[in-house]
């Protein structure tokens, strides 16, 4: 977790370095920090609290300086203080660095470094590094061959941005967490994360672990730990920067919602012909050796991994999904002929990479479903499907959850026919509903009543979610967009399992929110009809056709008809909105909840 970032130019970093960690805080936002070189030495300010708070400190600009490096952070060692936020710096003040990841055994080296006279101001594992160069440059080591003389003493996982004063560069280096150089025209850039410097350039490139990269005003130049030369390419990125903004919308939440009928196209775009699905990397036959599929993911991921399982096994496919932190614990048998799926929208969540990397070396085939491309994820599987949502800001995962369930239609299509080789009629059918969802999506937007459902049914002892099959998925969704950006209570069943313990929960005070698909409509009924006997409102959140369920519940969320497999996608842009709208009630920080990071990189 955490973003880094740093700009090496000839001309002031200060306002770049400050909009790039704006553009991070996604990452972590507990405490921030910058530190400019500013030719009388290193000039460092970090602040408890977001970056708002950082740039008050630094209103006055007398701290600027053309090369510097930033941090904001989600905790991992030590508490959020004004003395754990990044930038850490040696004894003399000489070397400061940045750090996103974990350093295992840095008690281990705190204890040597303090025993040869160190002296540590803060809890966390970052402060060993800057030390730890320290000491090389003291015994006569050029900064470069100090870098990566110390980070080779480092177990872990680290992405790590450094800097010497007098030095004209910024050193930096990944393993486990990531790390991008922006090429720019007038400074060059790292940072965690692209969106971080879009504004300043779209020239990327992507680092893999074990890089080392020296970063001047004019140049960057990568090597390995041992210093022979690795030569990367420079992509453009497509990303608009615009896309990264949040325009006029009060929360990057509500734009990322309102966002879903054009992420959804981009998702689907020249992926369907006819009746068949024509996946880039994916010809027809590309799965004909694969007889299971496993799905990995965590959080959001996770839930339309699950979506995806039911589609997959409704379709005659031998389907199961894994919590990607259980499957690393507790690896599935896996063999040749299984293809484990890591959904993943950021690529970098460390749960996901470990599950995958636990299927890759057991010999399993493994594909990224991600939407982020060169991401960690998209370079450790052995096939990549990127879902084309764009950049997702709020820490809450909106847009990316429907690019993610229509990817794995798409993907589902291309292995149904290559395993079963019998396409159904339905998929057919299938395949033009994933063509108007797009559509569908924007009538529920244009109509929802969210806000006025969210309103008058506001949970004073819990809000729970019931469904069936895919929307048990859904289900699960809604309770965790709930309750991450309400912090009220918030579960989500699946609705014949009520009955089993969940219904002692069930009060006139706990509002459920029970999701209709259009299958088995009479066994949702007779779960809202217990429901209602314990006098708590049932919200139904189903097509208007549903008459079993709309015509039963206390008030109603409509959402058009349209093919079973994927009216739950339209259920959960409903869910979201009431999400946001009891959040924004609640004057909640909805773009930032309290403990969580949208990245989280650690396991
Ligand atoms: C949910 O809103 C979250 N942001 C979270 O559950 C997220 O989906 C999870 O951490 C996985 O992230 P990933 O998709 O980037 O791997």
């Amino acid at each position: 977790m955490c973003g880094i970032t740093a700009r090496i130019g000839e001309d002031d970093s200060l306002a770049d370095l400050l909009v790039s960690l704006e553009n991070l805080e996604y990452r972590g936002y507990d405490s921030a920090g910058i530190a400019v070189q500013n030719g009388a030495g290193i000039d460092v300010n970090k602040v408890e609290g977001e970056v708002s708070e950082l740039q008050k400190t630094l209103s006055d600009h007398e701290h600027d300086g053309p090369i510097g490096i930033g941090h904001t952070r989600w905790s991992t060692h030590g508490p959020p203080s004004d003395e754990n936020a990044h930038p850490h710096t040696g004894c003399q003040g000489r070397v400061v660095a940045v750090h996103n990841g974990i350093i295992e055994n840095y008690a281990t080296l705190r204890e040597s470094l303090q025993a040869r006279g160190h002296e540590f101001t803060s809890d966390t594992d970052t402060e060993v590094i800057p030390h730890l160069v320290e000491e090389r440059l003291a015994a006569g080591m050029d900064p470069e061959i100090a870098f990566r003389d110390a980070i080779d003493e480092l177990e872990g996982s680290y992405a790590i941005a450094m800097m010497v004063d007098g030095d004209p560069a910024v050193y930096a280096t990944r393993d486990g967490s990531p790390l991008v150089v922006g090429v720019g025209r007038e400074a060059n850039y790292l940072a965690s994360d692209v969106p971080a410097f879009l504004e300043f350039t779209d020239r990327v490139v992507y680092l893999e672990d074990g890089d080392v990269v020296v970063v001047t005003p004019e140049d960057h130049r990568i090597t390995d730990i041992d210093g022979s030369p690795v030569s990367r390419p420079a992509e453009t990125v497509e990303w608009d920067p615009e896309d990264a903004e949040k325009g006029s919308y009060d929360h990057y939440m509500l734009k990322e919602i309102n966002e879903q009928p054009v992420s959804l196209r981009q998702t689907i775009r020249g992926r369907i012909e006819g009746e068949d699905v024509t996946l880039e990397d994916f010809p027809p036959g590309t799965f004909t050796d694969i007889s299971r599929v496993q799905l990995v993911g965590c959080g959001t991921s996770y839930h339309a991994g699950m979506y995806g399982e039911w589609l997959l096994s409704k379709w005659g496919l031998d389907a199961n999904t894994y919590i990607a932190s259980e499957y690393a614990a507790y690896p599935a048998p896996v063999d040749e002929e299984t293809l484990v799926i890591g959904v993943t929208q950021s690529g970098e969540t460390a749960d996901t990479l470990e599950a995958l990397r636990s299927a890759r070396k057991r010999g399993a085939r493994t594909l990224a479903l991600t939407n982020v491309i060169g991401s960690t994820a998209a370079r450790t599987c052995d096939d990549v499907l990127l879902i084309r949502a764009g950049p997702e800001i709020g820490v809450a995962a909106t847009k990316t959850f429907s690019s993610q369930v229509a990817s794995l239609v798409l993907v589902g299509e291309r292995l149904v026919r290559d395993v079963t080789g019998d396409p159904t009629e339905e998929c057919a059918e299938r395949l033009a509903a994933l063509e108007s969802l797009p559509d569908l999506v924007e009538e529920v937007l244009d109509t929802s009543q969210a806000a006025s459902i969210s309103q008058r049914w506001s949970g004073e002892a819990g809000n729970f979610f019931i469904g069936r099959g895919n929307a048990h998925a859904v289900a699960l969704e809604g309770a965790l967009k709930f309750k991450e950006i309400t912090y009220e209570h918030a579960e989500g069943f699946a609705a014949g399992e009520l009955k089993h313990g969940p219904l002692a929960l069930v009060t006139a005070e706990t509002p459920v929110f029970a999701i209709g698909t259009g299958r088995h409509p009479e066994r949702l009924e007779s779960n809202v009809r217990e429901i209602q006997t314990r006098l708590a409102p049932v919200i139904a959140v189903a097509p208007r056709t549903e008459t079993n369920l709309t015509d039963t519940a206390d008030a109603f969320l409509a959402v058009p008809a349209t093919h079973p497999d994927l009216v739950a996608v339209l259920a959960n842009v409903q869910l979201q909105l009431i999400a946001y709208h009891a959040a924004d009630e609640m004057e909640r920080a909805i773009d930032k909840p309290r403990n969580l990071a949208k990245s989280v990189t650690v396991e």
